[in-house]
């Protein structure tokens, strides 16, 4: 039997990501969103949506500047993760609280947090206003990875150990171990 829980949003598994992003005085700000995935193959992109009450100063210097990073937190990063994520940059010097240094990146003027060990550098390309949240379709133009976490030239799932998030309890994450291989593991329906 099944049971009606009305509508609520949520995705499974949703990653807790980090944008980054210099607002007008060449500041970092960084907040963490939920809101974030894939969306395109050609060229690379990926979309974020972040409430448009302009509350976030985070997207108030993105839709400043059209450039921003994103980085993929570890597991053992949770703490600063939700920190940047219940703290608003109006307020205190995020990065510096919690001792994370960061750079411009190569192809973007926003800024690489050196700590998280996967970020891509995002370009953005198409703004969307859709209920309470401002959807921003960003072009990845670089991607940067920690030696650490790559195996065989690529990101390793696993080594990353990339931090989950659940909308519905509020609750983090860790997303486990490899199952199978995707593309091949349905094969034997197709026969
Ligand atoms: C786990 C988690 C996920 C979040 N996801 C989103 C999101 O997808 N969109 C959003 O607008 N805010 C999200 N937030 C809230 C912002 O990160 C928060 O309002 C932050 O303080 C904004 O910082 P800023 O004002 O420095 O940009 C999330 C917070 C947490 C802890």
């Amino acid at each position: 039997m099944k049971v009606n829980l009305r509508n609520h949003t949520m995705m499974y598994p949703a990653p807790a990501v980090v944008v980054s992003a210099y607002d007008e005085e060449g500041n970092a700000d960084a907040c963490t969103l939920a809101f974030a995935t894939m969306c395109s193959h050609h060229p690379p992109a990926v979309m974020i949506a972040i409430n448009s009450t302009l509350k976030r100063k985070t997207l108030k210097s993105i839709l400043q500047t059209k450039e921003f990073c994103l980085a993929f937190p570890s597991v053992e990063h949770a703490e600063e993760t939700d920190y940047l994520g219940i703290e608003s940059g109006y307020n205190a010097n995020k990065l510096d609280k919690i001792n994370f240094t960061h750079k411009k990146g190569e192809k973007v003027n926003a800024p690489l947090i050196e700590e998280f060990k996967v970020s891509l550098e995002c370009k953005v390309m198409h703004i969307a206003e859709v209920g309470s949240h401002t959807q921003i379709t960003g072009e990845i133009v670089n991607v940067w990875a920690d030696e650490s976490v790559i195996k065989n030239n690529k990101i390793d799932f696993e080594l990353l150990d990339p931090l989950a998030y659940d909308d519905i309890t509020h609750s983090y994450y860790r997303t486990g171990e490899k199952i199978d291989d995707a593309f091949k593991l349905g094969l034997k329906f197709k026969k």
